[in-house]
């Protein structure tokens, strides 16, 4: 069983899906890793240092597909929508492909790596249990965004975050207000702490209030419930506007009030809810900054610009989407070891088992035999359902 890792062809993409520090790993399970040369260089990780753990280099990109069993990259085709299609025609048939795939962004990119007949699992399909945990990309991605959007902030205001007393005064710690505490509001919280600033964090699952407490946060409270607010899996569920309206009443003074605000409010498959508006920024000072981390779907701001940094009266909006890139070593050492996790448990005695039975594998797997196959995919798109397929059995 064979491993490729193609480089990363996403238009400054630093990441790499593999690192050397997991291909021991892989080997002692029986599976083989090809590499393309320079893959890992952008993220710190160069040739000679796979080649010292045992992959092999290849030069040609073309060759690592050809020779791969099971492809595993972070921006597949879908996620990669500037230059993912360019990999479609190096896949062959029967080949699994693991990734981000962006499964509820356009049903028609799934539809072209479905007619490559390959089985392409999404990482972002991952159930959230506790024997999933550790292949876990999503919560390892949003791991790095919170932390990132911190130093974004603090690199970006024109104050400090920690409280000093001088010889030349006394000086406040920056204010921070955290919208969304999943797990990227959660670091974001925990980095604030670290640099010595204030952070406050508001969330509307009420289960999110302990866990904002156990990293040192406040926990901002407002009069209003929301209806459901955590679906089965864990996750934010969307909420109706006067919802939404509601909430920017009552945060408002609370984010004229802070120095960064950072929004991690996120609905898996939905446009972001706006949650600071104009006027709402207009309240700020000058100079305050909010790294909104919900810009890639849509923003929780609304004067957010996509992938851009806006200053809209003195104060920055920062809503670059890749933020996890920018930190490309742990985000690939944290990927790499997501995916390792996955590909031990997805190969078994040598073979790809497509164990149906098996949560971890049916959630993931979008497309097989032609067709996506996935139930929450084709469901979130409104295809019929699939008649259940036979447990078991190799790609
Ligand atoms: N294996 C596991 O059990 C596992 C893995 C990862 C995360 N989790 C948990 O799942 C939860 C969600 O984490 P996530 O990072 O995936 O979340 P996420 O990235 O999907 O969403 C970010 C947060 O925004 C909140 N949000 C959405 N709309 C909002 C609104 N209008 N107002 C205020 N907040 C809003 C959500 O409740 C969520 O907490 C966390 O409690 C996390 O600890 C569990």
């Amino acid at each position: 069983m064979i491993v490729g890792v193609p480089r990363e062809i996403y238009p400054g993409e630093r990441r790499v899906a593999l690192v050397p520090a997991v291909i021991p790993n892989l080997k002692k399970a029986g599976i083989d890793v090809v590499i393309e040369a320079g893959a890992g260089l952008a993220a710190g990780y160069p040739d000679k240092d796979y080649a010292e753990k045992g992959a092999r280099l290849i030069g040609k990109r073309e060759e690592v597909f050809t020779t791969a069993d099971i492809i595993a990259q972070f921006l597949v085709h879908g996620a990669n929508d500037k230059s993912g299609q360019a990999d479609l025609p190096l896949l062959k048939k029967g080949q699994v492909l693991v990734g981000f795939l962006r499964p509820l962004g356009n049903l028609k990119t799934l539809q072209e790596l479905a007619e490559r007949q390959v089985s392409a699992f999404s990482v972002e399909l991952m159930p959230r249990t506790t024997r999933a945990q550790s292949m876990d990309a999503l919560s390892s991605m949003a791991t790095i965004c919170g932390y990132k959007a911190v130093l974004l902030a603090a690199d970006t205001l024109p104050r400090m975050f920690p409280m000093l007393t001088t010889a030349a005064g006394t000086i406040a710690p920056a204010r921070v207000l955290i919208i969304g505490a999943g797990v990227a509001g959660l670091q974001a919280i925990a980095t604030v702490r670290r640099l010595g600033g204030v952070a406050s964090a508001y969330d509307m699952r009420p289960a999110a209030k302990e866990q904002v407490h156990s990293l040192g946060g406040r926990f901002l409270e407002l009069p209003i419930e929301a209806k459901d607010a955590q679906d089965a899996r864990g996750y934010g569920t969307a909420q109706d506007e006067s919802f939404y309206a509601k909430q920017r009443e009552l945060l408002g003074n609370t984010i004229a009030e802070s120095d960064v605000v950072i929004t991690a409010a996120v609905i898996p498959g939905k446009k972001s809810p706006v949650l600071v508006t104009k006027e709402m920024v207009q309240r700020m000072a000058a100079g305050s900054v909010i790294v909104d981390l919900a810009a890639e779907r849509g923003g929780n701001c609304e004067l957010t610009r996509p992938d851009e940094t806006a200053v809209v009266d003195g104060v920055t909006i920062i809503g670059e989407y890749n933020l996890a890139g920018a930190v490309p070593y742990h985000a690939s050492q944290m990927y790499a070891r997501n995916v390792t996790a996955f590909l031990l448990h997805l190969v078994k005695e040598g073979k790809v088992n497509l164990n149906l039975q098996d949560e971890i594998i049916r959630e993931t797997l979008v497309t097989h035999g032609g067709d996506v196959v996935s139930a929450r995919v084709r469901e979130f798109f409104s295809l019929p359902a699939l008649q259940p397929a036979p447990a078991g059995g190799g790609a």
